[in-house]
Formats: structure tokens, C-alpha cells, sequence
């Protein structure tokens, strides 16, 4: 197996960033932010977003996976949930990458329940072409094209989530 040389190298990745977290201050000054990180693939980009951003905020974490039981079917199991009430609060989801949609929608779904006040998304990437499930997303960061990303908090197995750059992963066959 190998991992090739940068798809988006580390300043790409900060760029971006700055850029998701310029708007995301200048749309949440007057708000109640509450901005959820989807684990484990979106630890990396999460820290790296909240930091940046300039108003005011809370943090909180989704861990959730999904397994994909045939070609057009997922299930999604959330093995932790936030803690805090959302009826008062801006909840803005944070995403390492949105590829079926299954994933996100279900999580929106589910937010959607607990009545926030607003909420919307934030993916850094975007894999358009592998969509099923339309889920609307606020903020993105790339769009890339149908290739098995790591690095970045992206794996594969749970591995390479350390990479500080994001990769496209191949398998040696
Ligand atoms: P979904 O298909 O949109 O539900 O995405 C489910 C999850 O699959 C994402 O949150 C990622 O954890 C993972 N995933 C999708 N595409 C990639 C990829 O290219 N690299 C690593 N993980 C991926
Ligand atoms: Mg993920």
C-alpha cells in the first residue's frame, strides 16, 4: 500500500481554512454558536477551524460511523452524542467529507429533532459525484474528484489520520 505525494499540501490546507473560518466569523457575529465536530474523521480540521474562528463559541462532538450494508444503502450508528440543549443556540456541523451523504444527513436529521435554533454545515471536502443522499452544505472547502482521500484526520482503517497533508491513497495490487 502506498500513500502518494500531496493532493493538498499543508499551506492549501490552511488557505482554505482561514478562508471557511473568515466566513463563518463574519455570519455568526451576533449568533449563539455551538459548533459540533463529527468524529473521528473531522478532529484535525475541527481544531483547526475553531481556532481561526474570531466570534465567540461552544464546542461539542458527534462520534459517529456508518457501515454500508449493500451499493445503495447505509446505516449510521452514533456512538456519542452532544451534550448540550440547542434550542438556544447557532449549530454549525463540522465535516471532514461529505461522499454519499448518508452519513450527514442522518446526523442533520437527527439535529434537526433537538429544534436548534439554526443550523448548518460545514464540510471541508466535497465528493459531489458520489452523492445519493442530497444533504444542503453552508461552507465548503474543496470539491474534489472521486479518489480515496487520507491525512488531514481522513483514513484508511484508521490509519494515516496524522498526515498533515492530504493524500490520494491507492492500493498496491
Ligand atoms: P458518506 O458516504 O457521505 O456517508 O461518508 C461517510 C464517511 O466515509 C465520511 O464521513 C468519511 O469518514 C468516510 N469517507 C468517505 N470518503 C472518504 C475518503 O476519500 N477518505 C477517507 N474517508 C472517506
Ligand atoms: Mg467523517
Amino acid at each position: 500500500m502506498i500513500v502518494g505525494r500531496p493532493f493538498l499540501t499543508v499551506d492549501q490546507i490552511q488557505k482554505k481554512v482561514r478562508d471557511l473560518a473568515d466566513s463563518i466569523s463574519t455570519d455568526y457575529g451576533n449568533k449563539n454558536l455551538l459548533a459540533v465536530g463529527i468524529l473521528k474523521g473531522a478532529f484535525v480540521f475541527y481544531s483547526d477551524l475553531v481556532r481561526m474562528i474570531r466570534v465567540p463559541l461552544m464546542v461539542d462532538f458527534i462520534l459517529a460511523s456508518s457501515y454500508v450494508k449493500s451499493n445503495t444503502s447505509g446505516e449510521v450508528k452514533v456512538m456519542h452524542d452532544i451534550t448540550a440543549d440547542v434550542t438556544d443556540k447557532d449549530v454549525l456541523l463540522v465535516e471532514d467529507i461529505v461522499d454519499t451523504g448518508i452519513t450527514l444527513n442522518y446526523i442533520r436529521e437527527r439535529m434537526l429533532m433537538k429544534e436548534p435554533r439554526s443550523l448548518r454545515i460545514c464540510t471541508f471536502l466535497d465528493k459531489k459525484e458520489r452523492r445519493e443522499v442530497e444533504v444542503p452544505l453552508d461552507y465548503v472547502g474543496y470539491s474534489i474528484p472521486n479518489e480515496f482521500v487520507v491525512g488531514y484526520g481522513l483514513d484508511y482503517d484508521n490509519k494515516f489520520r496524522n498526515l498533515p497533508y492530504i493524500s490520494v491513497f491507492k492500493k498496491r495490487t
